[in-house]
């Protein structure tokens, strides 16, 4: 059985933080919303108590019943989680003066398990507007800081400690140390949770699920859907059914080289060449958000033909990955969010297909090394994020073939550039944006008047915010010139400097 910790999430704005210093202790977590909590059974190795927004003296306070696990199963309270159990057994959390945020030093006050090796003024990372005062009388405090009494308590006798700070973060610089101790020592978790244990525990999983059905699942040539199709290829072989459609949108050679590449792997690919229905569709939209519903339809289309044209499929795979599938702050809604993937829309309704998602219990980096142990290429693998309506929303105005070939031919300078530099894995994403606009140029002896393209790369850790990549200027030089002297048809580059926020990564 699979050892776990169960993360309660009370709407912490750090809650995932939680998740991912337990998972790269090599510990299996999982994170549940406080009012929908899972059947607790002995897989479950110690629970952690998130931080939240709210304060305990709301009347509206997320509240849930402590009795049912103190000294059955190791408790971790983090901020407002240590406030709640505090204040639930008659400590005094009050009001702070000023909301603390920022760094503090703790000092510690007795020994303790969950303090061991911590340093005797260790940094730590402060964000609370309430603090505890006052402890009940069962409980000890174990740390200090100079501002407040309580930094961190343990309930005698017994596995439950909380800590007013958040060990999660990188800024509390022995945060991992204190989770160490409390997943290693104190619940004695085994840290056995590697990628090849993932994989083993995972396709022994989907064979017992699946048995001998069909499966048939849409790749994109991102990390996410290969991925997901490596592990039910290994669970399912032939079964499983993979289709590919070029749109007609993708970067230059790119469903070629994927396409071999998945089979190379031994993955039973449809190869579905649709770029025409899509150059049909998309025919004098300009629109950004009428190209996208236009791609959506036709895609659903095409794979929806190829599904029904398999007999017999029962499942349809996705990628669906962890960030989808929680949604921390919704802790106040009736249930926790899950957003659906839309690129199949009604299909599984439509052709009454059940639903099977390999990966919806890992983070982006987890699947890279869930991948890496499959032997994903790592093109495939290190690949920067490319958005589903491709080349269509960096093609300004509307789409045509020949604008496909020109941008295609501007964005692998790009790309290879960024490769042969070795600034690909330094940048989060980029590309290239075919403007619409024509300016006056020269060349040789000739006036030209052609288009302008725009160079745009990003630094980010998830795309919700980012800022412009700080290329070398010699790089950015090197590029507009070769792009400038090979693509006919272009004869201005310009770089987008443009973080976000104010701007988006894309420019439609
Ligand atoms: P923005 O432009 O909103 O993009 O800053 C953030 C990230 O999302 C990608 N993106 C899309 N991905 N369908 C997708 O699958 C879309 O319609 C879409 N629009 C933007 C974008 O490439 C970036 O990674």
């Amino acid at each position: 059985m699979q050892e776990k910790i169960l993360i309660i999430d009370f709407g912490s704005q750090y809650t995932q933080l939680i998740a991912r210093r337990v998972r790269e202790l090599e510990i299996f977590c999982e994170i549940h919303p406080y009012h929908h909590l899972p059947l607790i059974d002995e897989s479950v190795k110690g629970i952690i108590l998130s931080g939240s927004p709210f304060s305990v003296h709301q009347n509206d306070s997320p509240r849930i019943d402590l009795a049912q696990w103190r000294k059955k199963i190791p408790i971790l309270g983090i901020c407002y989680g240590a406030q709640l159990m505090a204040h639930v057994y008659g400590g005094s959390v009050v009001r702070s003066e000023i909301r603390e945020y920022g760094r503090a030093k703790i000092r510690p006050l007795a020994e303790s398990g969950l303090l061991k090796g911590v340093s005797e003024s260790s940094q730590v990372w402060m964000s609370h507007g309430d603090s505890i005062q006052s402890l009940p009388d069962n409980f000890e405090a174990i740390a200090r800081t100079e501002s407040i009494p309580v930094a961190a308590y343990q309930i005698k006798d017994e596995p439950t400690f909380g800590l007013q700070f958040h060990p999660e973060v990188t800024h509390s610089l022995e945060g991992k140390t204190i989770l160490a101790n409390f997943l290693l020592e104190v619940c004695q978790c085994k840290a056995d949770w590697t990628p090849a244990a993932f994989v083993e525990d995972t396709v022994a999983q989907l064979e017992a699920q699946l048995g001998s059905d069909k499966v048939v699942l849409g790749l994109s040539g991102g990390v996410d859907s290969s991925v997901a199709a490596l592990l039910l290829h290994k669970a399912i072989g032939k079964n499983l059914y993979c289709v590919f459609v070029d749109n007609g949108l993708l970067r230059k050679d790119e469903f070629a080289q994927v396409v071999e590449s998945y089979r190379d792997l031994g993955l039973n690919v449809i190869a579905v060449d649709a770029k025409a229905d899509f150059y049909a569709a998309l025919a004098q939209i300009s629109d950004p958000e009428a190209k996208r519903k236009a791609i959506g339809k036709v895609f659903i289309d095409v794979f929806q033909a190829q599904a029904q044209s398999l007999s017999d499929i029962k499942w349809l795979g996705q990628g669906t990955i962890y960030p989808d599938v929680i949604e921390s702050v919704s802790v106040k809604g009736p249930s926790v969010t899950i957003k659906s993937h839309h690129n199949v829309g009604g299909l599984p309704e439509k052709m009454n297909l059940k639903i099977v998602e390999p990966l919806r219990m890992l983070f982006k980096d987890e699947v890279r090394k869930v991948g890496a142990e499959l032997g994903l290429p790592t093109f495939i693998l290190n690949r920067h994020p490319f958005p589903g309506p491709g080349l269509a929303i960096r093609i300004l105005g509307d789409i045509t073939p020949e604008k496909v070939a020109v941008l295609q031919q501007v964005d692998a300078i790009f790309i290879e550039g960024l490769k042969a530099h070795n600034l690909y894995s330094e940048v989060w994403q980029a590309g290239a944006i075919l403007l619409p606009v024509q300016s006056v140029g020269v060349m040789g002896d000739e006036r030209t008047y052609e288009n302008a393209v725009a160079l745009r790369a990003v630094t980010s850790t998830d795309g919700m915010t980012a800022d412009w990549a700080h290329l070398p200027y010699d790089f950015l030089a090197e590029m507009s010139n070769q792009i400038i002297n090979r693509v006919k048809g272009v004869n201005r580059v310009v770089y987008d400097i443009s973080s976000k926020p104010p701007a988006t990564i894309e420019w439609e």
